[in-house]
């Protein structure tokens, strides 16, 4: 998704810019671009196509210099991905803007300043912002000409502004898209993610929503909130540290963000479970109250997360005795949603920014809900400042496309939540000393399974020439193999799909020969026997089949039949324990195949628009 970086600093702002851009790539984009404000006023760009080592390329052969500058890598929304739609947009010579989001009323606006002579360049909503800054500031200063246009915005936005007239001068403005104020020695900073700064500082101050910024020379910083009354914002020091923006060792990011887990994971628990159960006060102070209320859940997410959710409906029904409903963000917020006295609302995101897990916690917020649970992996994100309770993940910035860390650290979360909730519920004690004893454990399992590596290579080399793969689950495996599904398809482009073992009769069977591998994951539980069963279907009609079973399970290896043995684990542990044999066969696939691991094409990592 598009990125943002702006800086008003004593030293040349280009590579400041550059480094931002850089570290944003994992984002997801289609082109780069900066603008920097020359000393003798001058607005100097250069844009280009394709990945940022593109735009370093044309800096290198004709350097910007000045001391504020604005920087974007975009993702196509308005307009397809080429030079003239990439940002910043300018207005004449001298005024450049950066955006994020989507000006949903751009038509209407565009009409307008077509009418008044305005002449547009490229194909985007962006442009129109521009033109309307343009036409502002000539009745007096940027600060002020934001603060008019955006009000004639509709949409969601997060806006970086420089302009020929005022030296030194950024302005940033968000609603419904990050944007964070980096506060340097003297200098600051603006980007859409801290990631993006972490080279220049580590501090940072969260603007809320409806905030202007206003950067100017000697690290100034005025904020202005919604109302347009001058406010101070906290200053927060960045937690994760700047190890997380470079693969240190590993080939891709999203490896070394698998080889992370063990760490996460006991990250996930610490200081969070008690000798025989789960500490309530984790999830904050007013959580024991706010639970003990609880009678329903409707749980809510994106993609990945969406899938974690699924498991925990398992989990939660049957630990905590709790009815879970479990929904795509994008879905729920369109539907008229019966909530029943007592309902949680609870959200699952990574990035915490997601727009449509955003706009659902919003709509919930309006109708009849016990109260509402983040749990989030980035600490200061638009989820978490909305929310009642949070429960952070922990994971660490995870910068690979595709999600790993992320999901398993939202599994252990959400068994916390299990446990909390079945605390308070009744749940047997016993039961819960064992599954606490299990989540101490689940760390080093985890290791153990990471050393099975060179085998899951050695078996991802079966898929190099396939078209299509089918995942096989049962109970809270069937959204295991949803999500083995989901990473196998978003990088390295095979099709795939997944269903409950139990459907494959009812339709999916029809699609199984030589050519169609089948992937099951077998832990040791109460369903094992019928996926057994449904697995010989599967041999039956010709299908290669690849299972990853648990050590103690009898099944042979044989012809068409690949067998990889985990380590035994507690049943409701094994769905965090099968994803990650999952994830490394995806990524071996998909480094077979040649694909880029980290950005797959057409994603972006954090989806702040609908
Ligand atoms: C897939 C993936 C996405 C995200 C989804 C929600 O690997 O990462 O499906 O899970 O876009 O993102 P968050 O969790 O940030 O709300």
């Amino acid at each position: 998704m598009c990125g943002i970086v702006g800086a008003v600093a004593q030293r040349n702002v280009q590579g400041i810019l550059l480094e931002g851009l850089k570290r944003l790539e994992y984002r997801g984009y289609d082109s780069a671009g900066m603008a920097i404000r020359a000393d003798d006023g001058r607005l100097q760009r250069c844009r280009a196509l394709g990945k940022v080592a593109a735009l370093e390329d044309k800096l290198a052969a004709a350097p910007l210099a000045g001391h504020s500058g604005i920087a974007h890598t975009r993702w196509a929304t308005h307009g397809r991905p080429s030079e003239a739609n990439a940002h910043p947009h300018q207005s004449g010579e001298r005024l450049a803007v950066v955006h994020n989001g989507i000006i949903e009323n751009h038509e209407a606006l565009r009409d307008e300043l077509e009418a008044v002579g305005y002449s547009f360049a490229s194909e985007t909503d962006t442009e129109v912002v521009a033109h309307l800054l343009e036409r502002e500031a000539r009745q007096g200063d940027l600060l002020g000409a934001v603060q008019r246009v955006l009000a004639r915005l509709d949409g969601a936005y997060a806006l970086g502004v420089i302009h020929a007239d005022e030296p030194d001068v950024v302005i940033g403005a968000r609603k419904g898209s990050p944007l964070v104020v980096g506060v340097g020695i003297e200098e600051a900073f603006l980007a859409s993610d801290p990631l993006a700064l972490l080279r220049v500082t580590d501090r940072f101050i969260y603007l809320e929503e409806g905030d202007v910024v206003r950067l100017a020379a000697g690290g100034e910083i005025t904020i202005l909130d919604a109302a347009g009354t001058p406010v101070t914002r906290e200053i927060q020091t960045f937690e994760h540290g700047d190890g997380a923006a470079s693969k240190g060792e590993y080939r891709h990011f999203m490896l070394k963000e698998i080889h992370e887990q063990p760490t996460v994971i006991a990250a996930a628990l610490e200081g969070r479970l008690g000798d025989r159960n789960v500490l309530v006060e984790s999830f904050g102070p007013e959580a024991e109250t706010l639970f003990a209320g609880v009678r329903q859940i409707h749980l809510v997410a994106c993609g990945t997360s969406y899938h974690a959710g699924l498991v925990a409906r398992y989990w939660l029904e049957r630990y905590a005795g709790v009815p879970v409903q479990v929904e795509v963000a994008s879905e729920y917020r369109y539907r008229r949603v019966v909530v029943p006295e007592g309902t949680l609302f609870v959200t699952l995101s990574q990035s915490g920014e997601t727009a449509d897990t955003l706009a659902a916690l919003r709509f919930a917020r309006d109708r009849d809900y016990l109260g509402s649970l983040a749990i989030c992996n980035v600490p200061g994100s638009s989820l978490v400042r909305e929310s009642d309770l949070t429960l952070m993940t922990r994971a660490g910035p995870e910068i690979g496309v595709a999600s790993t860390k992320a999901f398993t650290t939202q599994l252990t979360a959400l068994m916390l939540l299990t446990l909390a909730l079945g605390r308070l519920r009744g749940q047997d004690p016993d039961e819960q000393a064992g599954l606490v004893e299990a989540l101490r454990g689940l760390p080093g399992l985890v290791r153990r399974v990471l050393s099975l590596d060179p085998a899951i290579e050695a078996l991802s080399t079966a898929f190099g020439e396939k078209h299509h793969a089918l995942f096989l689950g049962r109970g809270a495996h069937f959204p295991i193999a949803l999500e083995g599904a989901l990473k196998l398809k978003e990088i390295s482009y095979i099709h795939a799909e997944a269903y409950p073992a139990g459907e494959l009769k009812h339709g999916p069977l029809a699609l199984v020969d030589s050519e169609m591998p089948v992937i099951s994951v077998a832990p040791n539980d109460e369903l094992l026997d019928k996926l057994k069963s449904n697995l010989q279907e599967v041999r039956a009609r010709g299908g290669e089949l690849f299972v990853f079973a648990d050590a103690e399970v009898g099944l042979a290896e044989e012809e068409g039949v690949h067998v990889l043995r985990l380590p035994h684990v507690h049943e409701a542990l094994a769905p965090i324990l099968y994803t990650l044999p999952l994830q490394l066969l995806s990524y071996h696939v998909a480094v077979l195949k040649g694909t880029d691991v980290d950005q797959p094409r057409n994603l972006a990592k954090s989806v702040t628009v609908e």
